[in-house]
C-alpha cells in the first residue's frame, strides 16, 4: 500500500477548493453552530444595562426547560424536548411595509445593527408564573429606525417561522399559524422593547425562540414571540393569534394588569419559577415609571 508523508500530501486534495477557501468565511459566520458554541458565547457578551431588573435570575435550567412554544407541543417541557432539531441558521428577517428602507437582514446582519446589551428582564406569563432572564440583544428601534418608518406606519406586526415539517405543533389546530403578535409604534419604539438573540451570554437555545425573539417586559408573556422572520410596519392594527383564538381572554394590548383579571381566573398575583408562595402581580409588570405615560387616558379595562 502507497502512503505518503503528510507534507506531500496538499490541503486542496483534502478538501474541496470552494468549500477550502470559505472555511474561513464559514467559521466567521457560524455563530450558532454548535462546534462554536464557545466562541459564540463570547461573541453574544452584551454590555450592561441599566435597565436591568435587580431581581436574581431564574437558573439556567429553570428558563431553558419551562417554556411555552406551542410550535413544539403544548406542555412546559415539550418546547426543551423537541425545538432542538429547528434549523436557525441560515435564517432571515423581512422588515417590510410601511418603511422607506425596507429590507431582508440575515441574522449576521442584525448582529450589527446595534451593540448587544444584557437585559436582565421580568417575564410574566399570563398563566401566572413568572421567571428572571437575563437576555442578550438589541433595542427594537435601532432596527426599526434604520428602516425608516413612514408617517403611516402606526403598528408593527411579527410573524414566526411557519413550517410544519420542523415544527411539529403546527400540525394541530390549537392556533392559528404561524404564530402572530403586534405592538403599536411606540410600544416597539420603546427602549424597553428589544429583540433578543442570547441569554445568560449565550446564543438563544431553540427552546426560547431562536435565533431572534421579542421581548416586551410590560406585556404578558406570549407578546414575546419566538423565532421572528417578519416585521411589518403597517397603518392597521394587526391580527394577533392570542386574540384571534379567544378574543374575549386576550386582548391587543395585554399589558399586564393585577386589577384586571383573566376571565378564568385572578392576575392579582404570581409565582415565581422556584418558589412557593405567591407574590403579587404589579402593574405593568413593574415597569409603570417607565410605559405607564404610553397609556395616558385610556381605559384599560376595556383596552386590556
Ligand atoms: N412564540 C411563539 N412563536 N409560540 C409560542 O407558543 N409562547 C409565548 C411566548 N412566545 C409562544 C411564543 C408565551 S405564552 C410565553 S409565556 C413566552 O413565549 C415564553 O417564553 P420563554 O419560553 O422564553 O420563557
Amino acid at each position: 500500500m502507497l502512503t505518503r508523508r503528510p507534507s506531500d500530501i496538499l490541503p486542496s486534495e483534502i478538501t474541496p477548493k470552494s468549500v477550502f477557501l470559505n472555511r474561513r468565511e464559514f467559521m466567521a459566520g457560524a455563530a450558532g453552530s454548535l462546534l462554536l458554541a464557545g466562541e459564540a458565547a463570547a461573541a453574544l457578551k452584551g454590555n450592561p444595562s441599566p435597565l436591568s431588573t435587580k431581581d436574581s435570575p431564574n437558573s439556567l435550567k429553570e428558563i431553558t426547560t419551562y417554556n411555552n412554544y406551542y410550535e413544539f407541543g403544548t406542555d412546559k417541557s415539550d418546547p426543551a424536548e423537541n425545538a432542538g432539531a429547528l434549523k436557525t441558521r441560515p435564517w432571515t428577517i423581512v422588515v417590510e411595509g410601511e418603511a422607506g428602507k425596507a429590507r431582508t437582514y440575515s441574522i449576521d446582519d442584525l448582529l450589527k445593527v446595534a451593540a448587544l446589551e444584557e437585559r436582565i428582564y421580568r417575564l410574566r406569563c399570563v398563566e401566572g408564573w413568572s421567571m428572571v432572564i437575563p437576555w442578550v440583544g438589541i433595542p427594537l428601534a435601532s432596527l426599526l429606525k434604520q428602516v425608516e418608518p413612514t408617517s403611516k406606519a402606526k403598528f408593527v406586526s411579527f410573524e414566526t417561522l411557519k413550517d410544519p415539517k420542523q415544527m411539529p405543533g403546527q400540525q394541530s389546530r390549537v392556533l392559528e399559524w404561524p404564530y402572530r403578535e403586534g405592538l403599536r409604534i411606540d410600544e416597539a419604539m420603546h427602549p424597553l422593547t428589544i429583540l433578543a438573540v442570547g441569554l445568560y451570554g449565550e446564543v438563544l437555545p431553540n427552546q426560547n425562540g431562536a435565533p431572534v425573539r421579542l421581548v416586551v417586559p410590560w406585556k404578558y408573556g406570549f407578546k414575546s414571540i419566538k423565532s421572528i422572520v417578519k416585521i411589518r410596519l403597517q397603518e392597521t392594527q394587526p391580527a394577533t393569534s392570542w386574540n384571534l383564538s379567544a378574543p374575549n381572554e386576550y386582548g391587543f394590548y395585554s399589558n399586564v394588569n393585577p386589577s384586571v383579571d383573566h376571565p378564568r381566573w385572578s392576575q392579582a398575583k404570581e409565582r415565581r419559577i422556584g418558589d412557593i408562595l405567591k407574590r403579587p402581580t404589579l402593574p405593568f409588570n413593574g415597569y409603570g415609571e417607565q410605559v405607564a405615560g404610553l397609556y395616558k387616558g385610556m381605559d384599560l379595562r376595556k383596552f386590556f
